[in-house]
């Protein structure tokens, strides 16, 4: 390996200083203003650099990947937004849809280009991408009450199709394409994880996620806390209610049980296949824990309170 980054700060400059070369080469940093793709933790680069550094090291040959990667994520944000007619959440105000789409669109054939130049792992790339579109598709169609397996199959290829490709191309990169697939599915599930997490963290106030309450229930999106309800509870229907009963009949206390324990078999696995170096996964999978919990506890009152401005 030629140059290896010690730390993911240098990783992530690595990448933004990639990004602008790209705008500027591909004349796209007009078009692309009001978008900025390297906002946030970087969490799917991030598990790319860690799973990198876990299997022989995390050099300059994963920078295009881990561009491709927030890319890809940053387009389906966009086009998600204009699934959800949520047209002010991730674009800036007075965006028009079709302007969101159109933005997508640049993010992701940018991210197509440079994930073709990934050795090996460039290919499967768009297998990944066409998994998180139709996890996507199948939650548009699975509104309403679906059984647990369904639930799990769609929020696994839609928010964790990344996170396996993020796994699997950084074992190949590191030469170790025997494992590459075994490392794709322990990617899939941390994705599943964390979009249990964002489910869960739907059920919960403003003041502790920073995101406005109650979006998917609204929509009839049947989401973590529901499966442990034991009636049934259309939640689209009348949310207050729903959330009353939830929180009510502990099914919002199990749900957190469930996922705390998604989350333990995972580190299980994870410490299995990447030995010692896994410390890194364990410190964002226990953050995971940290926030659901943390956004649940004693915020009933200030949840139906805000239940309530929204309504
Ligand atoms: C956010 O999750 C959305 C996703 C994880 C996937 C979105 C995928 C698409 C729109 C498919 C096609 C995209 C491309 C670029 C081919 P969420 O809806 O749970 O989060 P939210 O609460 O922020 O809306
Ligand atoms: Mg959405």
């Amino acid at each position: 390996m030629t140059h290896e980054y010690a730390d993911f700060e240098s990783f992530r400059r690595a990448i933004d200083e990639r990004w602008r070369e790209h705008l500027q080469v591909h004349g796209l940093a007009a078009v692309l203003s009001k978008t900025d793709p390297l906002t946030g933790k970087l969490l799917r680069p991030l598990a790319m650099y860690h799973a990198a550094r876990a299997t022989g090291g995390a050099g300059a040959s994963l920078v295009d990947a881990a561009l491709a990667l927030q890319l890809i994520h940053s387009a389906s944000l966009l086009h998600d937004d204009v699934l959800d007619n949520a047209m002010t959440r991730r674009g800036a105000a007075n965006t028009r849809p079709a302007d969101l789409v159109l933005g997508g669109d640049l993010l992701l054939t940018s991210a197509y280009a440079l994930a073709a130049e990934v050795p090996m792992a460039g290919s499967r790339f768009a297998w990944a991408v066409q998994r998180m579109a139709r996890g996507e598709a199948h939650q548009g169609t699975a509104r309403g009450a679906i059984d647990y397996e369904t639930y799990r199959r769609v929020i696994t290829d839609k928010s964790g199709a990344l996170f396996g490709w993020a796994f699997y191309s950084a074992l190949v990169l590191n030469d170790k394409t025997g494992a590459a697939l075994e490392a794709e599915q322990l990617g899939d599930r941390l994705g599943y994880l964390y979009q249990l997490l964002d489910d869960y963290l739907d059920w919960c106030p403003f003041t502790e996620t920073g995101k406005p309450p109650l979006q998917d229930a609204r929509q009839g999106k049947h989401t973590l806390p529901l499966f442990f309800h034991s009636g049934s509870l259309d939640a689209a229907g009348d949310v207050s209610e729903a959330v009353r009963t939830l929180f009510a009949d502990g099914s919002m206390e199990r749900a957190l049980a469930h996922f705390e324990a998604e989350c333990e078999d995972w580190l299980k696995e994870a410490a299995i296949l990447l030995g010692r170096k896994y410390a890194p996964f364990a410190e964002m999978v226990h953050d995971f824990q940290r926030q659901a919990r943390g956004a649940w506890q004693h915020n009933y009152r200030q949840l139906v309170e805000e239940t309530r401005l929204h309504a």
